[in-house]
C-alpha cells in the first residue's frame, strides 16, 4: 500500500486521483489540529499521538506503507502548513531516544527500516535557487526520521498571490514578540521570549500564537500594526512548526500592513544549533515574499535544558553566558532598529552530557506515566 499526504483542493486532487486509486490518502479535511508538544507519542501512549482527531495514526500509517508520496505547495522553501502538520504529528515514527548518526544527534529508530518517500512541490515559476532549497529541506527531514529520499519532483502551476506590502514611514513604535509555540506560557519559547521583552527598552508586547488558531486573521490585523516582529519558536521536523507557517500563508493572502522588520529567537531539542538552518531559511523566504526586512535571530540548540536552567535562574550564568551574550545582541539590534548577523549557539554543556541525561529522563517520565520502559519502543 502506497500512502499519499497531499494539501490539494478538491477540485486539484480529482485531476490526479486516477493515479492513486490504490493508495491510502491523507488530505486536508480541515479538522487537523497542530501538534502540542506534549511528547504523549513518545510517553503516554508510545507509537499514537494522544489526540484523537483522525490524524493520530501517522507514525502507525507511515509504518505499514510500502512508501510515501508527499504532494506539497511550496512553502518558503518547504511544505505548506497542512503537509508540515502532518509531518509534526507524525513524530512518533522514531523513538524519543537520542543518539549520534554521522556526527549529529538525532532520534533513534522507532521500526528497522528506510521507508521511501517521493516529493511532488507544486508552485509557480521555481527558481533553481528554490528547488534547491526544497532539496535541501527533504534532505534534512529524511535524515532525522531516517527515511529515504527516491525522488524529489517539481510542477510547474499557476501564480500565487503576494501581497502588496509598502515600506514603513512611520518611526519604530511597537515590538510584537510572537510565542509561536503550543504550550503557551510553559514553553521555553516563552521563557526566551520573557527574557527578551525584559530586556527591550522599546514599548513590546508578547502574543501566544496558540490562542488564536481559530481566528488567524484577527492575528494578522494585529501584527499589521507591530513595527517590529520577533518570531519565537521551536523547531520542529526541521522547520518551522505548523501553526506558525499557516500564519505566514494568511499573512500573505491577508496582511495590509506596511513593511517591518523581522527578527528570530528559535530554539530546538537536538543539541546541534545548526540544524536550525533550514528554519532560518525559511523565515528569510517568508520575509522576501512579503516585502519585511529581515533582521537578523538567535538561534539556540539544546532548547529543552535551557529553558530547565531558566527555571532555576540561571540566565547569564552558567551554563547560559553565550545564550544571554546572544540575547544582548538580539535585543541591542532590535532597540536601535539595526540588521544583525545570525547568531547559532547552545548552553556550555558536554553533549554526551546532555544526551545521557536526556535518554534516562524517559524512563521516568514513562514510569510517571504508568507505562514501562520497554513500553517506550512500543511497535504498532
Ligand atoms: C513535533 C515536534 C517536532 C520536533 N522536531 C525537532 C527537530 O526536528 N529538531 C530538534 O532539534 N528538535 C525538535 N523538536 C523539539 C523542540 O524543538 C524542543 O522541544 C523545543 O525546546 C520546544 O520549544 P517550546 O517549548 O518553545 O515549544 C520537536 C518537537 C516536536 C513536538
Amino acid at each position: 500500500m502506497r500512502l499519499v499526504i497531499h494539501d490539494l483542493d478538491p477540485k486539484g486532487w480529482e485531476q490526479i486521483a486516477k493515479n492513486y486509486e490504490d493508495c491510502e490518502i491523507i488530505s486536508d479535511n480541515g479538522k487537523i489540529r497542530p501538534c502540542v508538544g506534549c511528547f504523549g507519542c513518545w510517553n503516554k501512549d508510545p507509537g499514537k499521538c494522544v489526540m484523537n482527531d483522525g490524524y493520530e495514526n501517522m507514525g502507525y500509517l507511515i509504518h505499514h506503507a510500502d512508501e510515501v508520496i508527499v504532494i506539497s505547495r511550496y512553502t518558503y522553501g518547504g511544505v505548506s502548513s497542512f503537509v508540515k502538520n502532518v509531518f509534526d504529528r507524525s513524530l512518533s515514527y522514531v523513538l524519543p531516544h537520542f543518539d549520534i548518526f554521522d556526527g549529529e544527534s538525532h532520534h533513534k529508530k522507532r521500526y528497522e527500516e528506510e521507508k521511501p518517500y517521493t516529493f511532488i512541490f507544486y508552485g509557480h515559476d521555481l527558481s533553481e535557487k528554490e528547488k534547491e532549497s526544497a532539496r535541501s529541506y527533504v534532505k534534512a527531514v529524511s535524515r532525522n526520521m531516517h527515511t529515504l529520499i527516491k525522488e524529489v519532483i517539481f510542477k510547474e502551476t499557476e501564480e500565487e498571490k503576494r501581497p502588496s506590502v509598502t515600506k514603513a514611514e512611520l518611526p519604530h513604535y511597537k515590538v510584537i514578540l510572537l510565542n509561536a509555540s503550543m504550550r503557551f506560557k510553559d514553553g521555553n519559547s516563552a521563557k526566551l521570549a520573557g527574557q527578551l521583552s525584559s530586556q527591550l527598552k522599546k514599548e513590546n508586547q508578547i502574543i501566544d500564537l496558540a490562542a488564536y488558531l481559530n481566528k488567524m486573521e484577527e492575528l494578522v490585523h494585529i501584527l499589521e500594526e507591530a513595527s517590529d516582529l520577533v518570531l519565537c519558536t521551536p523547531l520542529y521536523v526541521d522547520g518551522l512548526p505548523s501553526q506558525l507557517i499557516r500564519l505566514m500563508e494568511t499573512m500573505q493572502k491577508k496582511y495590509k500592513g506596511e513593511s517591518k522588520r523581522v527578527y528570530l529567537l528559535s530554539n530546538m531539542g537536538l543539541y546541534e544549533d545548526r540544524q536550525l538552518t533550514n528554519l532560518f531559511e525559511a523565515t528569510k523566504k517568508w520575509c522576501d515574499v512579503m516585502n519585511f526586512d529581515y533582521s537578523g535571530g538567535l538561534g539556540i540548540g539544546a532548547g529543552e535544558l535551557v529553558g530547565g536552567f531558566m527555571n532555576a535562574q540561571r540566565f547569564g550564568k552558567w551554563p547560559l553566558k553565550k545564550i544571554a551574550k546572544g540575547m544582548d545582541q538580539l535585543s541591542q539590534a532590535i532597540h536601535n532598529d539595526l540588521e544583525m548577523k545570525d547568531i547559532f549557539c547552545g548552553p556550555e554543556f558536554p553533549r554526551f552530557l546532555y544526551l545521557a541525561i536526556a535518554n534516562s529522563g524517559w524512563k521516568r517520565m514513562a514510569k510517571h506515566n504508568g507505562i514501562t520502559e520497554k513500553d517506550l519502543f512500543r511497535q504498532l
